[in-house]
């Protein structure tokens, strides 16, 4: 049997080039999905970031013109990564965050930056590789979302499509001037093509032409066919109701493994957890807190945006201090949130601990030092730090919605073994309780190592989600199951 093969299209991968949960899933899908049989490429944008660590970079024949400069496609790799790569210096020999210039807005040519990504993942699908043509082409979030949309345009044989929101949050509308720039035909531009309130819509046209739709989590499958929940694409997600399906996200297990992990001071597993002690109190001293191994230890990994909910953190504050509660947060993003957490610090240095930035091995830190990780977002599609969480021993304390709710397991659900606190609607008073709740819980140890256990114990790797994937390429293939 030849084995299926597919082409992944994203605008972030981990560990190259990461800016939040998007870039962890497409770098550690495919590897999983590889270990499954399938053969499996990832088509990028070239940044320098990326174009610094491709090996053994091949240009593919026919350099190609896209959307007003220069560009080729290299076939490389990077560790165990098989990556198609856009070279394309017009559009992605900028540096630093990849969506945004140094001032932290949107680069102005976003729109084409990443229909050039998509159209170069198209003619992928339509041959321009002889020697790699993909029976999927599955595409991540708005930046590949055009691409089942020129698949359909090129009207010729093409292969299967899905497409995997991520975050509806961001949908890449672009102006409508924008379409003969990016070579899309006049026919398109319908309400039942890309047009998406008068403008284009990338994530709408991927959601409209996709043969498969994918979400990160059962729930948000749900919640993104209501009204709110869609944020203006809610009747298209209904529409396609059959073809949408939530698979949870996973981690990768070898990054995040607290029994080998070389970032931590002291590693650990189920039955050595006593050890996190060290680690507690390494992350108390490195956040300049008090040196206090009875205190409930916060933890929070988190980009600043009104989706996390933070801003509800912040106004716990009271509660925190009454109840000797500390917390360390890793974050950054909103500038108002980022200066808010900085002057909490500044007000209690000995319970608040505040770094601002990115910091991967600093994330590793909090999750193998803290007691608790904090994640109250207002929608979550999956989430990934709750699940890093879980296999750390740092009990998750959570907001009832998205992939957050089907990832961790509180007293009212109907399963064997709490794994930790969720609270909803998503309101500083729930979370006040909610935290309240988790303090009391820790003055028992017995029950809070039994909760971290049983979180322990969890599966959150990719291996079972990846069979999902699988599943259903077959099924959109329409191979046996
Ligand atoms: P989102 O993709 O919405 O930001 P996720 O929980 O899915 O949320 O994924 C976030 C990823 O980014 C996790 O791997 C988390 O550890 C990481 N992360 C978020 N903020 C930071 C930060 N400030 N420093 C280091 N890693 C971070
Ligand atoms: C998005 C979501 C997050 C999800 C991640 C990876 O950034 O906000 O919930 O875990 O994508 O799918």
């Amino acid at each position: 049997m030849t084995p299926m093969r597919v082409l992944s299209v994203a605008s972030e991968i981990f560990p190259i080039i990461k800016t939040g949960g998007l870039a962890d899933v497409a770098g550690a899908l495919p590897l999983a999905l590889k270990a499954k049989g399938i053969e499996i490429c990832s088509l990028i944008p070239g940044y320098p970031e990326v174009l610094r660590v491709l090996e053994r970079a091949e240009e593919q024949p026919g350099p190609v013109s896209l959307f007003g400069g220069d560009a080729r496609l290299l076939r490389g790799r990077c560790g165990e990564h098989e990556l198609f790569v856009l070279d394309a210096p017009h559009f992605f020999a900028r540096g630093g965050n990849p969506y945004l210039s140094a001032e932290g807005v949107d680069w102005p040519d976003n729109g084409k930056r990443f229909a050039a990504l998509a159209r170069m993942a198209a003619d992928i699908g339509f041959g321009a590789v002889p020697s790699f043509l993909p029976d999927i082409v599955h595409a991540h979030d708005w930046q590949a979302a055009l691409t089942p949309a020129y698949l359909n345009y090129g009207h010729r044989p093409r292969p299967r499509t899905v497409i995997t929101v991520h975050n509806l949050a961001f949908q890449g509308k672009f102006r409508r001037s924008l379409l003969e720039e990016i070579g899309l035909p006049l026919e398109s531009f319908t309400v039942d093509g890309v047009e998406y309130y008068g403008d284009i819509g990338f994530l709408k046209a991927g959601l409209r032409f996709a043969d498969m739709i994918t979400t990160v989590s059962p729930t948000y499958a749900v919640e993104i066919q209501s009204d709110e929940g869609g944020m203006g694409l809610g009747g298209l997600l209904r529409s396609r109701s059959s073809d949408l399906r939530g698979i949870l996200n996973g981690i990768d297990a070898a990054v995040w493994d607290p029994a080998t992990d070389a970032h931590i001071q002291c590693r650990f597993d189920a039955s050595t957890l006593e050890r996190r002690a060290v680690n507690k109190a390494a992350l108390q001293k490195q956040f300049g807190l008090k040196q206090n191994p009875d205190a409930l230890l916060l933890g929070v990994i988190s980009r600043l945006s009104d989706q996390k909910g933070l801003d509800l953190l912040l106004d716990c504050i009271p509660t925190i201090q009454m109840e000797g509660i500390q917390v360390v947060l890793l974050g950054a993003g909103d500038v108002e949130l980022e200066h808010r957490f900085r002057a909490a610090a500044d007000t209690h240095p000995e319970t608040i601990g505040v770094v601002i930035g990115f910091d991967e091995i600093l994330a590793h830190h909090i999750q193998a030092g803290a007691d608790a990780l904090v994640v109250p977002s207002r929608f979550e599609p999956c989430g990934l730090t709750q699940l890093c969480a879980l296999r750390y021993g740092a009990v998750p304390i959570v907001s009832r919605v998205g992939g957050l709710e089907d990832t961790v397991a509180d007293l009212s659900d109907d399963k064997q073994g709490v794994t930790g606190f969720k609270f909803g609607p998503v309101t500083m008073q729930n979370l006040a309780a909610a935290l309240c709740s988790a303090n009391a819980a820790y003055r028992d140890r017995r029950g809070w190592r039994e909760m971290q256990l049983n979180g322990m114990a969890t599966d959150v790797s990719w291996d079972s989600r990846a069979s999902q994937y699988s599943d259903l390429y077959r099924e959109v293939l329409g191979l046996p199951a």
